[in-house]
């Protein structure tokens, strides 16, 4: 098993991920803690091409099967190329979503079911687990408000249909923190920016440690 500490940072669209780890890589530096902050999909050459094919708008007719595969792949790549050789060095990996993803995107909201792509992720990642995952939860509602006030738009009907998706993006995080409990940490992204990653970082210090 590799030596270094794999971290992975999972949440609804518009739960604040991106800017909370940006300020939690702020305090690490700080502290003078060397990190990789890598995301998904993509954080490779080859992930970040295959990310394009999934989130090009063009690819309506992308089946859901064929959606987590190239999830999947993505995930393999970026794992093996970027990941793994990050741990073999003893180094802090900060990943933007992984499994956990796939598993309430995927499993639950595209109802393909969760032991269903949890099967195809655990050939992906062949075991490699995150050491800890953190939860930024907020409400699919208050995601999407969010994500709303900053594009200072009216609500569509594509609006409408990503709020039931996003229900159930959230449900799924919430049975997999109940199936997770030791690996996956609940912090809520109501709470300031400072005060979430001040939290994060005391947990990950508190890591090092043991
Ligand atoms: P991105 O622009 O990176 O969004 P975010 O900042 O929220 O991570 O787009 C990634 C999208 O892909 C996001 O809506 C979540 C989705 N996704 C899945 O559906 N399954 C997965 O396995 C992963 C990694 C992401």
């Amino acid at each position: 098993m590799a030596k270094g500490l794999f971290l992975t940072f999972e949440g609804c669209d518009g739960c604040g991920k991106t800017t909370v780890l940006h300020h939690v890589s702020k305090l690490l530096a700080e502290k003078g803690i060397p990190f990789l902050l890598t995301r998904e999909p993509g954080g490779s050459h080859i992930a970040e091409q295959i990310r394009n094919i999934i989130l090009d708008r063009k690819n309506v007719a992308m089946d859901p099967r064929c959606e987590a595969l190239l999830y999947a792949a993505s995930r393999r790549q970026h794992l093996v190329e970027i990941v793994l050789p990050a741990l073999e060095k003893g180094m802090l990996v900060l990943s933007d979503r992984y499994l956990d993803s796939s598993l309430a995107y995927q499993g639950h909201a595209r109802e393909i079911g969760m032991e269903e792509v949890y099967s195809i992720n655990l050939f992906a990642i062949d075991g490699r687990l995150p050491d800890l995952t953190f939860f930024l939860d907020l409400s699919p509602e208050e995601g999407l408000l969010r994500i709303r006030q900053s594009a200072d738009r009216e609500i569509n009907r594509l609006d409408l249909e990503k709020e039931n998706f996003h229900k159930k993006v959230y449900e799924g995080y919430k049975i997999l923190l109940e199936k997770y409990p030791d690996r996956i940490i609940r912090i809520d992204a109501r709470q300031s920016i400072e005060e979430e990653s001040r939290q994060i970082v005391d947990i990950i210090l508190q890591r090092i440690k043991d």
